[in-house]
C-alpha cells in the first residue's frame, strides 16, 4: 500500500482529500499545526473512512520536527496543502505570508531530498494566472501579475518545485491549479470552517443562511458580464478531492513537472451562487449589491481538457449539489467543528 503524507491534510481540502485517498486504497499521514484547523477534523475523517489516521500536529517550517514524520513512515508522495491562503491578510502581512508558504516548500523539499521521496503535488491556484491572461486559462499560459502576496507566494512556489525538478530527474511534480472550491461531503461531517468572518463567497452565504451573519453584500454589479456580478468557476471540494487521487497516480509514475487546472470550465456569476443556494435549500438568502472589491478579475474560469485528456478526471457534481452540500454541512455544523 502506497503512503502520501497530507501537509495540511486536517483543512479543508485537505480532509477531502484524506477521505478520498483512503477510500482508493491509499495510506495517509496527516502533519498540521492546526492554525486553521483542527485535530476534530481528523477525527471525522476516521469517522467517514472508518480507518484510523496517523497525525502529527507539527509546524512544517520546523525541520526538525517534520523530519520525525519522515523517519517514521516510508513515504511514496507528499501532497503539499499547507498554506496561509487569506487574499486580505495576505496585504497586511506580506511577511507572514511569504515567509509561511515559501519555508513550509522549501522545507519539505529539504526532506523529501533527504529521505528519498520523490513525488510531490502542489495546491496552486487559478490566482497564478493574473491580470493579463484571458479566460478561459489553459495551462501553458504564462504566470500573470498578481494583485496580492498569497498570489505571489503560489507563483514563486511553481517556480520553485520547477527547479526542483529540473536539477533532480527523478522528481516528480505537478501542480494542480485550483479554482473555486465550494460545497462539503455528503455526510455533513466535514467542510470549509473559516475562523473569523469569511472572505470567500459561499462560506459567506452558508453563514447567513445559519443565522451568523446579517446579510451577504454582493461586490459589484457593474461588471462587463451577463447579469453585472462576477463570474467564477466553482469546483465541489470533492470532486476536486477525486482529482488528486487521479493526480497521485500520475505523479507515482511520471519525472518531471505537470500542470493541471482543477475547474469544471463553467463560469457562474454570485447572483447565480445565490439563487441557486436559495432554490435548492428552500430558503432565502438576505442581499445587498456593494462596491466592487479591489484587487477582483470579472471573470476567471479553466479550461479543463487537459486534466480529462491526461488524468482521465473531470467534474460530476453540479452547482446544486454544491449549494445543498454546504448547507447540509453548515446546518450540521453551525459553529463548524466547535459544534
Ligand atoms: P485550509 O486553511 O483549510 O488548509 C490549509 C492547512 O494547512 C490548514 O489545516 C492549516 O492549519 C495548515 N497549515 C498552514 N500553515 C502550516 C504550517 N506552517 N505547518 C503546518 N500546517 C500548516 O485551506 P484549504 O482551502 O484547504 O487550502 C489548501 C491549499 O490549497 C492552500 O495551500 C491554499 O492556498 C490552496 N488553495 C485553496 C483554494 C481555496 O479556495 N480553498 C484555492 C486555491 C488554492
Ligand atoms: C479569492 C482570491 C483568490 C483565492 C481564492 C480562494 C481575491 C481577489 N481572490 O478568489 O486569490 O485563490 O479566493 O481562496 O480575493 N463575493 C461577494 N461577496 C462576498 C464574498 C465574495 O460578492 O462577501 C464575490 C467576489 O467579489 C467574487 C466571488 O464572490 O466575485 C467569489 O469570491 P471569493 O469566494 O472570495 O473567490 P475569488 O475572489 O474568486
Amino acid at each position: 500500500m502506497k503512503t502520501i503524507l497530507l501537509a495540511g491534510g486536517a483543512g479543508y481540502i485537505g480532509s477531502h482529500t484524506a477521505v478520498e485517498l483512503i477510500s482508493s486504497g491509499y495510506d495517509v499521514v496527516i502533519a498540521d499545526n492546526y492554525s486553521n484547523s483542527c485535530p476534530e477534523a481528523v477525527k471525522r475523517i476516521e469517522e467517514i473512512t472508518g480507518k484510523s489516521v496517523k497525525a502529527y500536529e507539527v509546524d512544517i517550517k520546523d525541520k526538525a520536527k517534520l523530519e520525525t514524520v519522515f523517519k517514521e513512515n516510508k513515504l511514496d508522495a507528499v501532497i503539499h496543502f499547507a498554506g496561509l491562503k487569506a487574499v486580505g491578510e495576505s496585504v497586511a502581512k506580506p511577511v507572514l505570508y511569504y515567509r509561511n508558504n515559501i519555508d513550509t516548500t522549501l522545507t519539505l523539499l529539504e526532506c523529501m531530498q533527504e529521505y528519498g521521496v520523490k513525488n510531490i503535488i502542489f495546491s496552486s491556484s487559478a490566482t497564478v494566472y493574473g491580470e493579463e491572461n484571458p479566460v478561459p486559462y489553459t495551462e501553458q499560459m504564462q504566470r500573470g501579475t498578481c494583485t496580492n502576496p498569497y498570489g505571489w507566494t503560489k507563483v514563486m512556489m511553481e517556480q520553485i518545485l520547477e527547479d526542483a525538478a529540473k536539477a533532480d530527474k527523478e522528481l516528480s511534480v505537478v501542480l494542480l491549479r485550483y479554482f473555486n472550491p465550494i460545497g462539503a461531503h455528503e455526510s455533513g461531517k466535514i467542510g470549509e470552517d473559516p475562523q473569523g468572518i469569511p472572505n470567500n463567497l459561499m462560506p459567506y452565504v452558508a453563514q447567513v443562511a445559519v443565522g451568523r451573519r446579517e446579510k451577504l453584500t454582493i461586490f459589484g454589479n457593474d461588471y462587463d458580464t451577463p447579469d453585472g456580478t462576477c463570474r467564477r468557476d466553482y469546483i465541489h471540494v470533492v470532486d476536486l478531492a477525486k482529482g488528486h487521487v487521479k493526480a497521485i497516480d500520475y505523479v507515482l509514475s511520471h519525472d518531471g513537472v505537470e500542470i493541471f487546472n482543477l475547474g469544471t470550465g463553467t463560469p457562474y456569476s454570485v447572483t447565480e451562487i445565490v439563487d441557486t443556494f436559495e432554490k435548492v435549500n428552500d430558503m432565502k438568502i438576505n442581499h445587498v449589491y456593494g462596491d466592487r472589491r479591489p484587487g477582483d478579475l470579472p471573470e476567471s474560469y479553466a479550461n479543463a481538457d487537459k486534466a480529462l485528456n491526461v488524468l482521465g478526471w473531470k467534474t460530476e457534481k453540479t452547482l446544486a449539489d454544491m449549494c445543498r452540500d454546504t448547507w447540509n454541512w453548515q446546518k450540521n455544523n453551525p459553529n463548524g467543528y466547535n459544534k
